[in-house]
């Protein structure tokens, strides 16, 4: 797929919906009693894994057009699988899923594709055996294939090293499966979506600073659930918007969940033109409009408790640090190691392959911004996230860009070029 420099963007754009509440509405629709809807569900690769893994296990999901139903089946009405559980590029899938696996009476094995069997498990072997679970990594190197044999837990309170909402939900989900309270705290607070779709499906889950407390066997409800628009998918056009001269887009219907609107406290801090419009919430998600101006933007320190919020936005934030006045520092982000690529090296590569000058830290990036970028061949490593910022460099950067296996964005946002498109007025694709 090939980029060059754009001509404004201007318009309207309604990004699909969220990932990861799109996942747990799955997840949580199976273990309800009755049935769940869920409208503006994401049709992305990760979340179709959840659901093939939920089918696999006895659960009737119909995909019509308009809504997915999930006919749930109660806390423990999962049949096992007769064949092993695939999550294929999915983090979320895998962590989460697990969670639930080892709370159940049958043995499961879990797996994904090259990436999910790199990514580290051994964060949710560890507090999962500590309940009692049985969690076994088939290559012993701490990754998927898993092989997890449902048992009795016991709760317990998990002090997380990591701040990863994964870890968190996962434990959150086996708690379910524990008689008396499960907590969880880590050192900075990640996105709270179990929390709050837990609670509205009737859970009892408490959240104090950042730590989650679950009481076990309770007994969830179907729900009719909104997805709001994934801020993730919505921050490649707030980032296209701000850099390519003439640009002007309201990006309807997005979540703007404290735990993961950072993205939009640093294009503020860095001078951005955006305003949030019509705030409003979809079953306790907030929500709003976001109308974004092409703007002049200046660099920013991001490092601590903000990290979580804007995780997987940090590839398109270095992009937008790279075309801003001044040094943006990242600190605190290893955790981008550690995703669908290691997206620490590949941002560091790609954006040094386009004349940037940037240098990689231990734990983040010195970006030293404001110099015009050129375009460059560059490889999508397979990483969604990555294959969308730079497609967005690409239409800010002089000259042509080309993304190498583009189609990963089929993961989170299967429609992505053509709304580029669309919005540029351009016939591309
Ligand atoms: C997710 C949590 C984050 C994020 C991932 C989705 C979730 O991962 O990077 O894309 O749905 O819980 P971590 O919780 O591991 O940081």
């Amino acid at each position: 797929m090939v980029f060059t420099k754009s001509a404004p963007l201007r318009g309207e754009i309604t990004v699909p919906g969220d990932k990861s509440i799109s996942h747990r509405a799955v997840m949580l629709g199976a273990l309800a009693k009755g049935t769940t809807s869920v409208t503006n569900f994401l049709k992305g690769a990760d979340c179709l894994s959840t659901i093939s893994c939920f089918e696999k296990m006895g659960i009737e999901i119909e995909q019509l057009s308009s809504e997915i139903l999930i006919h749930g089946k109660g806390l423990h009405g999962l049949q096992p699988p007769k064949t092993v559980l695939d999550a294929g590029n999915s983090g979320t899938t895998t962590r989460l899923l697990s969670g639930i696996l080892a709370g159940q009476s049958f043995a499961t094995t879990l797996t994904g594709d090259a990436s999910i069997q790199k990514r580290p498990m051994t964060r949710i072997i560890t507090p999962l055996s500590q309940m009692g679970g049985q969690i076994e990594s088939l290559s012993g190197n701490g990754c998927a294939p898993l092989r997890i044999t449902g048992h009795s837990l016991t709760p317990i309170h998990y002090v997380s090293p990591v701040s990863s909402a994964q870890v968190k939900s996962c434990i959150l989900l086996a708690g379910m499966y524990a008689e008396g309270i499960t907590k969880v705290t880590e050192p900075y607070l990640s996105r709270n979506h179990s929390e709050l779709m837990l609670r509205s499906f009737g859970a009892c889950v408490t959240s104090k600073g950042t730590t989650a407390a679950i009481s076990g066997n309770p007994v969830l409800e179907g729900q009719k659930v909104i997805v709001p628009g994934d801020i993730s998918s919505a921050a490649y056009f707030i980032a296209a918007g701000l850099l390519i001269p003439g640009s002007e887009i309201l990006i309807k219907d997005v979540g703007i969940n404290p735990t993961r609107d950072g993205i939009l406290k640093v294009c503020e801090e860095m001078g951005a033109d955006i305003q949030l419009l019509n705030k409003r919430k979809y079953c306790q998600e907030p929500v709003a409009d976001i109308l974004v101006k092409h703007s002049h933007l200046k660099s920013t320190i991001i490092e601590g408790a903000r990290i979580p919020t804007l995780i997987d936005e940090l590839p398109i934030i270095a992009v937008m640090a790279a075309f801003a006045e001044g040094t943006t520092i990242i600190r605190d982000a290893q955790e981008l190691k550690v995703k669908e690529s290691n997206r620490l090296d590949i941002i560091v590569q790609h954006l040094s392959a386009m004349g940037a000058d940037i240098t990689a830290t231990e734990d983040g990036m010195e970006i030293r911004g404001g110099n015009p970028l050129k375009g460059a061949i560059l490889d999508s490593c397979l990483d969604h996230r990555i294959a969308m910022s730079f497609a967005i460099a690409g239409m800010a950067a002089h000259g042509e860009t080309e993304i190498l296996n583009a189609s990963c964005v089929d993961i989170s946002y299967p429609e992505f070029y053509r709304d580029l498109a669309q919005l540029s007025g351009s016939t591309r694709c």
